[in-house]
Formats: structure tokens, C-alpha cells, sequence
């Protein structure tokens, strides 16, 4: 199938700094495809080259086969992009900002239709300042999706929400997607990534630094998995067998285990073929955010 994005060997220049340092990556249609980083990593500059917002140094982009830079008419009829909460009027209401998002857009959604999907109907005539966070966003997705993008960039949405207006967040994310549109998702925060990225890029100092899903990339570089338990069995050594184990440690009854891949499933599996079950077996979980520290950390040693 067609690639959603394509993007190969993009580079971009301000003055003496390099925000965007020779990036490649593909999205595939349906995805939510994550681009994660730090603050200045160069996210924000690689998405607005991919929608001829700016234009490039070097390197190419195709979106759903089109050149943005080429054909900016045609891009603007596939791709959507979420606003920042600040380039709207405080006095525009709801339905103002789709009617006038829906005429300036080449293919729109019926943006009545739009309104109910994401659950603004109540709110149609309500000046957006004095919409809560949670509509404010919501009607901020609605606007990015009111020209039936394919593809929809959203970067740094969740930025400044509270915790249960990023969940609604989130929440829409999924439900973009489901509706068939591909989501290219900017952020710093590791837990959306983890969250909700099929796959993702981690960019440091303009780089692609890794590049997989959320668990392979923990797989690859949080380190070690543990597990710990108690048990009063003398004799553990048969343990040391088992898949994935590659060290035990004991205080007393306290038992870790380190290695890796799924070793809670491993170390389980060999203590019931051992006739023994712990009832307090649990693993120390290791996330996205281990991963990115190790991975910029010694991607930070490299360079200096
Ligand atoms: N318009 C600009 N003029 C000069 N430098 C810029 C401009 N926009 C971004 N930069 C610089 O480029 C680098 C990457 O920025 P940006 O793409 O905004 O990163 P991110 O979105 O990951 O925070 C940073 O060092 C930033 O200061
Ligand atoms: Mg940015």
C-alpha cells in the first residue's frame, strides 16, 4: 500500500543552527506515527517542512504521493493540522470557527456533522473563551478534521492541559484514528507517546537518534527487565536456566531476578514447572521513558 509520508534526508537551517539534520522516516497509512523529543530537537521545524509551512534545505517529501512543495493545493486537501489554542478568537463561537474553517478548506466535512461527532452540539453557539479546556480541544480537532484530511499533524496538543483533559485528549486521538485518519503526533511527554504511537521516532539535536514501537524500544533500551518474589526454597539454582534470566540475587527470603524480553512470563513459567507460586511475583515495569533516557543520554556522550 501507499506510504501515508515519506520523508528522506530532510534538512533545515536557521542562520548558524541546524534544527532538522538530515531526517528520514515513513509513516504508513493508519498509524499513529510519534515524534518524540525535547524541547528544540527539531519536531516542530521537520512537521512544518512536511507541510510546506517552511521550506526545506534538502531532502524530499511525499505525502500520500504528493510533493508539498509542488503541489500545495493538493496537500492542503489531505492533510489537517491542529491549531494552537491561541491563534483562535476568544469571541468566535463554535459554529463560526467550523463554518469559517469549512469555506476556506477544498473538500469539507459537513461541519454540523463534525460538531456532533465531537460532541460540541450543546455548545454551537458558545464563544470559544468561554469553552472549558476539554471542548477547547475537542473543537480544535474538529477544526483539523473539517477538510477530511488523510493525514492529520497534531504537535504538542496536550501541552498545558490538565490531567483529565489529556485523557479526553487521548481519547480523540484513538478516535481519529478509528475514523480511518493516519496521525502524525508531536510531543515531549513519554507516557502519550507510549500511550498512543504505533510506532515513533525519537529526534535529538535534529537527528533520528531510534526509531520503533513503544515496547520494541523498551525492549532495546531500558535496560535490563526485574523481577522480584519471596519464597523460603533453599535451592534456586535450576532458576538460573530458565529463558531470559541472566542473574539472581537473594537477601533471605527476597529473591530478584534480572535479564531480559518478557522475563515476568519466563521466570513464572519456570517456578510452576518447579512447583513453586509466589503470590506476591511482580515485575518492576519498565517504560518509554527509561528507554529515552538511556538512548539520549548516550547519544549525548557520543557527541561531546
Ligand atoms: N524560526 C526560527 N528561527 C530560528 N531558529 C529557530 C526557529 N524555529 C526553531 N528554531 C530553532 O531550531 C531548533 C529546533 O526547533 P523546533 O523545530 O521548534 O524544535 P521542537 O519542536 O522539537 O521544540 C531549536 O534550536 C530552535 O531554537
Ligand atoms: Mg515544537
Amino acid at each position: 500500500m501507499e506510504n501515508a509520508l515519506i520523508v528522506d534526508g530532510l534538512r533545515k537551517r536557521y542562520g548558524h543552527t541546524t534544527a532538522v539534520d538530515g531526517v528520514s522516516f515513513e509513516v504508513a497509512p493508519g498509524e499513529i506515527f510519534g515524534i518524540l523529543g525535547e524541547n528544540g530537537s527539531g519536531k516542530t521545524t521537520t512537521v512544518e517542512c512536511v507541510q510546506a509551512l517552511r521550506r526545506a534545505d534538502s531532502g524530499s517529501v511525499r505525502v500520500f504521493g504528493v510533493d508539498p512543495q509542488a503541489d500545495r493545493a493538493r496537500l492542503r486537501s489531505i492533510v489537517g493540522s491542529q491549531l494552537q489554542e491561541s491563534e483562535l478568537p476568544d469571541r468566535l463561537r463554535v459554529w463560526e470557527a467550523l463554518d469559517l474553517f469549512s469555506a476556506i478548506s477544498p473538500a469539507s466535512a459537513d461541519w454540523r456533522e463534525l460538531l456532533a461527532d465531537w460532541g460540541l452540539a450543546d455548545k454551537r453557539d458558545t464563544a470559544f473563551a468561554s469553552l472549558s479546556g476539554g471542548q477547547r480541544q475537542r473543537l480544535l480537532v474538529a477544526l483539523a478534521l473539517v477538510n477530511r484530511p488523510r493525514l492529520v499533524f497534531l504537535d504538542e496538543m496536550t501541552t498545558g492541559l490538565d490531567p483529565s483533559a489529556r485523557r479526553v485528549a487521548w481519547d480523540l486521538i484513538d478516535e481519529i484514528r478509528a475514523r480511518g485518519t493516519t496521525v502524525v503526533l508531536v510531543t515531549h511527554f513519554m507516557d502519550e507517546a507510549e500511550r498512543l504511537c504505533d510506532r515513533l521516532a525519537v529526534f535529538q539535536r535534529g537527528r533520528i537518534i531510534a526509531e520503533g514501537t513503544p515496547p520494541g524500544l523498551v525492549d532495546a533500551h531500558a535496560g535490563e527487565a526485574a523481577v522480584f518474589f519471596t519464597t523460603d526454597l533453599a535451592d534456586l539454582s535450576w532458576l538460573a536456566d530458565a529463558q531470559g534470566v541472566e542473574r539472581i540475587e537473594r537477601t533471605g527470603s527476597h529473591v530478584s531476578v534480572r535479564g531480559t524480553g518478557p522475563l515476568l512470563a519466563y521466570t513464572a513459567a519456570a517456578l510452576v514447572a518447579h512447583g513453586i507460586a509466589p503470590t506476591d511475583l511482580r515485575s518492576e515495569r519498565r517504560s518509554l521513558e527509561d528507554a529515552f533516557l538511556a538512548l539520549t543520554t548516550a547519544e549525548a556522550e557520543v557527541a561531546t
